[in-house]
């Protein structure tokens, strides 16, 4: 009964495809989960995670992304496979939380280790950004990260999102308890980025 129920949730809804200049966003297939658990057991991944276990086995991939498509399915939630537009090759993930009464959404985001410091994380959040706003209609978009995760403070400041406190000691992550930077992005701040070029 339960794969019934779970095959019906997966046919019900999918990401849409977004395309940027080198990458496209597509909803996650059987063949990524492979890639998801080894990037998510890569601990230059993880570390900068908020909630995910180490080590992070397959049967933790498949899970989740058995409840992507349930969240998908209830619209709590879009998740994407980031890939190399040229060679489909494996790039990251990418995701919403949607809060559609709120108008309001949350941006996730991680790329292969291999694959930092080339732009993509920045590429791949403005992309999504344009689909929240001029797709989706929403509000509002937020972001956090840990306080020293500096390479995605960079991307959320190159997406133009406003810093807007500290959440004290609110992750407890191995063990410690960690500051977490809170960032928004209003629709008009996403219009008046938009009419200087920034999107
Ligand atoms: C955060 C993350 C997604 C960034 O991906 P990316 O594709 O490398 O990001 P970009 O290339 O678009 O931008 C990275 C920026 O960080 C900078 N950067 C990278 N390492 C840095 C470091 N140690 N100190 C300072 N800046 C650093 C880069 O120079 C770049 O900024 P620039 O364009 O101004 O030069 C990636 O590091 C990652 O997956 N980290 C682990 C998971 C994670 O942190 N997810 C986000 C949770 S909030």
């Amino acid at each position: 009964m339960c794969a019934l129920v779970d095959s019906w949730l997966q046919g019900l809804k999918r990401a849409p495809l977004l395309c940027s200049q080198r990458l496209l966003l597509r909803p996650i297939c059987v063949g990524d989960v492979s890639h998801i658990q080894e990037n998510v057991n890569d601990k230059r991944v993880s570390n900068n995670l908020s909630y995910t276990p180490h080590p992070y086995t397959m049967e933790m991939a498949e899970t989740w992304t058995r409840n992507v498509d349930k969240g998908m399915a209830y619209g709590n939630c879009c998740y994407w496979t980031i890939c190399d537009r040229k060679t489909n090759n494996f790039v990251g993930s990418m995701g919403l939380s949607l809060y559609r009464e709120q108008e309001n959404c949350e941006l996730h985001y991680w790329i292969s280790a291999d694959e930092w410091n080339k732009g993509y994380c920045t590429e791949a959040s403005k992309r999504t950004i344009v689909h929240v706003f001029e797709d989706l209609n929403m509000h509002r978009a937020h972001v956090t990260h840990r306080e020293n995760n500096t390479p995605s403070q960079k991307v959320i400041e190159k997406c133009g999102f406003i810093f807007e406190g500290i959440s004290r000691e609110s992750l407890k992550r191995f063990g410690n308890f960690e500051n977490v930077m809170m960032y928004g992005l209003l629709r008009n701040e996403y219009l008046a980025l938009k009419a200087k070029g920034i999107y």
